[in-house]
């Protein structure tokens, strides 16, 4: 059940279009901001107020990558693993992350705190490699700013496989 307060903010968004429906996807990201994804019941307490089918709605959920239908974490981060970033050190980063947090792309850790997804450019490709977590932005990462970045959302992760020395490309990168 829908909290009293959240079902007026969607009320108010309806509002705001032709049908109902239209809101959907701001909807969504109401619901998503107070519980952090949407669940089964969520969608269905939606689609009633939204009129539309839970189907329907699932349909635009599962097509925006930025709304979760499971659980995530207390921080989403997103890699970028579009082009500028693959050319500019993805893999380095990917692995350094994914050995930081102990997780794989679409998995949570077992303290909660991270969940980990790919995504396609984030609009920060004149500072390749990208990443945002929540919703800050980071460019320019590289093996030696990934940690303090990690820290300030309370990763206590250390140094482990995937990190591998830094070349010069880094070097260069990092000066930029
Ligand atoms: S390709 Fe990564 S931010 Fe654009």
């Amino acid at each position: 059940m829908l909290p009293k307060e959240i079902e007026q903010t969607i009320e108010a968004a309806t509002r705001r279009y032709p049908q109902r429906r239209g809101a959907c996807i701001e909807a969504l990201q109401i619901v998503q901001r107070h519980h952090s994804w949407v669940s089964d019941d969520d969608l269905k307490e939606l689609a009633r107020l939204l009129q539309m089918t839970t189907d329907e709605l699932d349909g635009v959920a599962t097509f925006y990558n930025l709304i979760f239908r499971k659980p995530v974490g207390t921080h989403v981060i997103l890699l970028c693993n579009s082009i500028s970033c693959w050319i500019m050190g993805y893999e380095r980063l990917r692995e350094q992350v994914t050995a930081r947090l102990g997780i794989a792309f679409g998995e949570t850790s077992a303290d909660g705190r991270f969940t980990l997804l790919p995504n396609v450019c984030l609009g920060a490709c004149d500072h390749a490699p990208a990443m945002m977590v929540d919703e800050d932005l980071y460019g320019d990462v590289s093996p030696a700013t990934l940690d303090p970045i990690l820290h300030q959302y309370g990763c206590a992760g250390t140094p482990g496989k995937g990190d591998g020395e830094r070349t010069t490309a880094d070097h260069e990168h990092q000066a930029r």
